[in-house]
């Protein structure tokens, strides 16, 4: 840990108290317990506990009710279980769980106009959260690093989120977008002195000048969501770091020219000694009159040509498909790209987002048409629940084999042909597929989700 980090924090913040300045530093190093997210989208409190319980694996309630703990149990692999592989859990740190739970204030918003952006998403955790707490917006998942959009989407898919489009520009882009969103999320790229348990070579190169570099990109993205938000819009901006010039001095100097038309809800710093996760700061602001735009260049849609509202036979085909399997389609829009059919959580914010736009992901893969026959896609039958004569439960073995894209030799000779829900412990985890005539079960577990 350099000289340098120890001074600014000493100075700053625990000047008159060295006890706890020592208890800081040694907690900043000091190794924590995993944590879970439970995906509300998919599963209760209740059954996952039961399920998850009655295998002899441990819970441990925190400070936030969807996020638990292994408690210092090291032999658990969150990552093997069918609770990972079904999108049942997200493996998140507890106060990086925080900002998404703040902007909604706690409680799940059902308001099917709501616009959300989430300005800096990869890897997912407080986008597919979003998606948990606004269940039925439209979502706006942002990230410009191309090396990061991989895990961002496969994330968004395991957890089956239905609601979100993804883009692939600097966040500082959404100021050619003025007052149009109703909530923001930045999660701004930062120092991460606040998880360094995890890297802790990060506070060995910490120096103020870097910190003041990496200010820079986060007062030019503020900026850009301060002017994307609508008037009564509310946005969270938060850091993994606990030094000021990241957090209030970035607000500050943002706010500065426009402090009438902004009101700061909430302001906090997570303190890895004094709270149960990492260090981390959040902020809650609020837009509450319009403000003269910001200087940007104006934005010129450039939606995907080829998204568009599906036509009336693909959507027949489809629907037939979900009657015959006992799957009930949301009341979704169905949209269709080329020859992939995609629901989109509700008609108003998917129009608009479909429109100005251009989405690498849009809503939800149901499937695609293939010579006038739909053929759905893993996730139609491992997330909306099919009739059960076509559902397979995998036992222990089968579930290893599954993870790796074997195909399956079959046990229950009465399962009919056609495409079946895979199951382990009662949690769908993918898609598998009878052909007539054959023994075996094919396995349409997708490359990138296989674990060798
Ligand atoms: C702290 S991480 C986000 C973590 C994410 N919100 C989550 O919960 O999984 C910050 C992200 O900001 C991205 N980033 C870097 N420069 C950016 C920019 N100019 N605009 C938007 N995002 C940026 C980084 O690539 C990184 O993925």
């Amino acid at each position: 840990m350099k000289p340098e980090f120890r001074e600014y924090f000493t100075r700053e913040f625990f000047d008159e108290k060295p006890g706890e300045a020592e208890a800081f530093f040694e907690s900043l190093l000091a190794p924590r317990p995993k944590t879970f997210r439970i995906n509300r989208n998919k599963t209760s409190l209740e059954t996952f506990a039961k399920r998850w319980k009655s295998r002899g694996l441990p819970m441990e309630p925190t400070s936030n009710p969807w996020i638990f703990s292994t408690g210092w149990d090291r032999t658990i692999k969150l990552g093997k279980t069918p609770e990972h592989l079904g999108g049942h859990l997200y493996v998140q740190e507890l106060s990086a769980g925080m900002s998404a739970e703040i902007l909604a204030d706690w409680i799940v918003d059902e308001n099917p106009d709501l616009l959300v952006l989430d300005m800096a998403a990869s890897p997912g955790g407080k986008t597919t959260q979003l998606s948990e707490l606004y269940p039925h917006a439209g979502i706006v998942a942002n990230e410009p690093d191309k090396t990061r959009i991989p895990q961002l989407l496969e994330n968004i898919d395991r957890m089956g989120s239905g609601n979100i489009a993804v883009t692939n520009v600097s966040g500082a882009f959404f100021a050619r977008t003025p007052e149009v969103f109703d909530r923001i999320l930045l999660d701004a790229p930062c120092s991460w002195e606040g998880i360094a348990y995890k890297a802790p070579e990060s506070l060995d190169y910490w120096n103020i000048k870097n910190i003041e570099k990496i200010a820079k990109l986060q007062k030019r993205l503020l900026s850009a969501a301060l002017s994307a938000l609508k008037v009564w819009g509310t946005m969270v901006y938060s850091t993994c770091t606990m030094n000021r010039v990241e957090n209030e001095q970035v607000i500050e100097s943002c706010l500065r020219s426009a402090s009438d038309a902004y009101r700061i809800l909430f302001m906090r710093r997570y303190f890895p000694h004094v709270d149960e996760g990492g260090g981390f700061f959040i902020a809650k602001i609020e837009k509450i009159a319009p403000e003269t735009p910001r200087i940007a260049p104006p934005h010129i849609a450039k939606p995907n040509e080829e998204l568009m509202p599906a036509d009336a036979r693909s959507v027949r085909l489809l629907r037939d498909f979900c009657d015959a399997y006992a799957i009930e389609l949301s009341p979704a829009r169905i949209w269709r790209h080329r020859d992939t059919l995609l629901s989109f959580a509700d008609a108003s914010p998917g129009s608009l987002i479909a429109r100005t736009w251009y989405t690498l992901k849009f809503g939800y893969r149901l499937g695609h048409m293939e010579s006038a026959k739909f053929i759905p896609d893993f996730r139609l039958l491992r997330d909306a629940g099919a009739h059960s004569a076509y559902v397979y439960d995998l036992d222990d073995d089968e579930f290893a084999r599954f993870r790796t894209g074997e195909h399956i030799h079959i046990r229950d000779a009465t399962l009919p042909d056609g495409h079946i829900a895979a199951h382990h412990h009662g949690i769908a985890v993918g898609m598998l597929q009878k052909n007539p005539g054959t023994n075996t079960l094919k396995n349409h577990i997708p490359p990138r989700l296989r674990k060798r």
